[in-house]
């Protein structure tokens, strides 16, 4: 028992402390997060080791950023050099190995748990006993998470909103594990890139922002459904009503209405509470493939 709890105090101890400590981040998964993540990073200044399993999926992402600099370089907000640059940080890989020079690593993989632990498994072999992990998980727990960790001290979540490159917000979110120094580095490493954050400092379902925004999502989905207005007056209401750039259907096509139920879902059965019960008419989009802009058709058709 005393030896446990003397592992657990070393390694508390020696984990990086200060966000001068961060040179090298490690990024895994280079879909629409991850590329985001790893351009934000770079544009920070950090060199930057982006993972996926998939070549393809590296090849895209590398092809986003690139596209991204372009555009911004084009409206004077970065010089040509700046952009190389910031190319110039980024190393893709298919393999895991190169992730074990970064001193953060954050996760930004498909929404699945199994994934993410088998991930975590992987981690644990190359990252150096220090460094730090966060996941970009929209909704799993992260206490869990931690748990199959083998730095839960060392662990939280670091959850940038889509698109990275745009959005202010990174919401964290500590595990009941996470340590003071993990979610001080990890908030400056955050601001470092330009962001401005939250904290969730409890791991409730929803965390803060999807906590408060699904069940409003769900809400304009039920007014629909039971024919209180039409799609276009229940957003036009909400938009010029609340002052938000556009109404909750507008929105909920945005994210993706499987990814809306995904997250009724976890809070459903993560408050065990009939209150966040998705909406009859969302259930039936998804189960029609109607799963918003991604899939052409949503609320809207595009
Ligand atoms: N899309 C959003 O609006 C949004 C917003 C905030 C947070 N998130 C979260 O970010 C994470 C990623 O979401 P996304 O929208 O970028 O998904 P995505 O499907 O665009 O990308 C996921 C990537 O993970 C890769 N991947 C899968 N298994 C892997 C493994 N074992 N090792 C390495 N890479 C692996 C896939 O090849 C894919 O490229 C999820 O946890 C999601 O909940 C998404």
């Amino acid at each position: 028992m005393a030896s446990e709890r003397s592992a657990v105090v070393r390694l508390v101890s020696e984990q990086v402390s200060s966000v001068e400590e961060l040179s090298v981040l490690g990024v895994v998964g280079a879909g629409q997060m991850g590329n985001g993540i790893a351009h934000v990073a770079a544009a920070a200044g950090y060199v930057v080791h982006l993972q996926d399993v998939s070549a393809a999926a590296l090849d895209k992402a590398r092809a986003t950023i690139e596209g991204n600099l372009a555009r911004q370089i084009k409206k004077g907000a970065l010089t040509e050099a700046e952009g190389f640059a910031v190319m110039g940080r980024i190393h893709t890989s298919t393999e895991v190995a190169p992730l074990g020079a970064a001193q953060l690593v954050i996760e930004a993989a498909t929404e699945a748990r199994a994934v993410k632990l088998k991930i975590f498994e992987g981690l644990g072999r190359v990252m150096a006993p220090q460094a730090l992990l966060a996941s970009n998980t929209s909704s799993i727990s992260i206490t869990d998470l931690a748990a199959h960790t083998d730095r839960p001290e060392q662990f939280m979540g670091m959850h940038f909103m889509n698109p990275v490159p745009v959005m202010k917000l990174v919401e964290l979110i500590r595990g009941v594990q996470t340590s003071d120094t993990t979610c001080a580095v990890v908030t400056a490493a955050a601001e470092r890139m330009g962001k401005t954050t939250v904290l969730a400092s409890k791991d409730v379902p929803g965390f803060i922002v999807n906590r408060v925004l699904m069940p409003y999502i769900n809400e304009a989905a039920q007014a629909l459904y039971e024919g209180v207005a039409t799609r276009e007056d229940i957003d036009t209401g909400m938009k010029l009503g609340t002052n938000v750039p556009m109404g909750p259907l507008t929105l909920a096509d945005f994210i993706g209405l499987d990814t809306c139920l995904a997250i009724m879902d976890v809070l459903y059965h993560g408050f065990r509470d009939s209150k966040y019960r998705a909406s009859p008419l969302l259930v039936n989009l998804v189960a029609a493939g109607h799963l918003g802009r991604k899939s052409g058709r949503g609320f809207y058709t595009y």
